[in-house]
């Protein structure tokens, strides 16, 4: 019985010895999944699709370790911590906004990234084509039909003629997005004012000069302005200009309604493509999926505020909030 125990004891140590030279010691975490995070900015948007994706991913019994940053909507950010995220040798990583996500694929082209909710990653320089992605980027966009937008602008104000643009000039995505507004525009016979900003910094100013032109404001998917909505909004308010920004969150915020996605979902879908990368799909081959179910949302408070009347037939299918 003792001779049993010295050489059990005896083997273990040997054993123990074995994997200190050769491989890292065994930990719990050793079976999770790592996934490298990096999130542009905080909004609302960007920390329920994080959310969702966390929350999915626990249901459906993935146990994963996170290394989460957030650039606090800082360029330079950006780049270290991508530097960061990746020498940390993640098995997936995940980019939450198109700046982020561009940062990360100038880091590394060989561990897969999977994109949350990225409005044109074709245009961004992200994937190939959304059928066929072919570097090591797939991921979920957020895209949404810009005309539909403007389209609902019109019915709730049928006097509508000059179309306020608030957006950043840095993001890709919004870039391309006032690129369809300006199509959607002309053949909507709309007006626009474009209102680009560099950064948060004059978000204010910027408001104040377009809203004095305007018959309202449409605010596309932007993280810029996602994070500044209470700056707009006491701009606009103060002018009684109405607000239609393109996700369910900007409205809770103060704009007065909008056709979008709900935030939390995108990172349900997100978290579905990284189970079906980690399970071995290569992203060179998956095509980037489209959220299906935008709705209309509707802040009512915010709709008194400014008299304005909801269409009914609007009112019926609109989530209001
Ligand atoms: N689509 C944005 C991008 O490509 C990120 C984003 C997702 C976002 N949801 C949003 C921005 C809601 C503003 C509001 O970077």
């Amino acid at each position: 019985m003792k001779l049993f125990k010295v050489i059990a004891t005896t083997m273990s140590l040997l054993l123990l010895g074995a994997c200190q030279n050769t491989t890292p010691p065994q930990t719990t975490s050793q079976n999770r999944v790592k996934l490298g995070v990096l999130q542009l900015v905080e909004h609302p948007a960007l920390d329920d699709i994080y959310k969702g994706i966390k929350d999915e991913l626990q249901k459906q019994g993935i146990q994963a370790t996170y290394d989460f940053y957030n650039a606090q909507g800082d360029q330079s950010n950006l780049m270290t911590m991508s530097e960061k995220v990746v020498s940390g040798k993640p098995d997936i990583l995940v980019g939450i906004t198109t700046p982020a996500t561009l940062a990360l694929r100038n880091q590394t082209t060989q561990i897969p990234i999977v994109m949350a909710g990225i409005t044109y990653p074709v245009d961004a320089g992200l994937v190939d084509s959304e059928s066929k992605p072919n570097g090591n980027v797939t991921g979920v966009s957020d895209r949404i039909s810009i005309k539909k937008q403007l389209e609902l602008m019109k019915q709730v104000l049928p006097n509508l003629k000059v179309v306020g643009v608030l957006y950043s000039l840095n993001e890709d995505n919004s870039v391309k997005q006032v690129e369809e507004t300006k199509i959607a525009a002309q053949e909507l016979g709309i007006e626009l004012k474009l209102g680009g900003v560099v950064s948060q910094n004059d978000v204010q100013l910027t408001t104040e000069t377009i809203a004095g032109q305007v018959d309202a404001i449409f605010v596309p998917i932007d993280n810029t302005i996602a994070s500044a909505m209470s700056i707009v909004t006491q701009v606009t308010d103060s002018k009684q200009i109405a607000v239609f920004p393109s996700a369910s969150t900007m409205v809770k915020d103060g704009g007065l309604m909008g056709y979008g996605i709900d935030q939390y979902e995108i990172g349900v879908k997100t978290a579905k493509m990284i189970i079906s990368v980690l399970k071995g799909e290569k992203p060179e081959n998956t095509p980037v999926q489209l959220m299906d179910d935008a709705k209309v949302y509707i802040n009512l408070e915010k709709a008194k505020q400014l008299n304005i009347t909801i269409p009914d037939n609007i009112l019926k299918d609109a989530i209001t909030q």
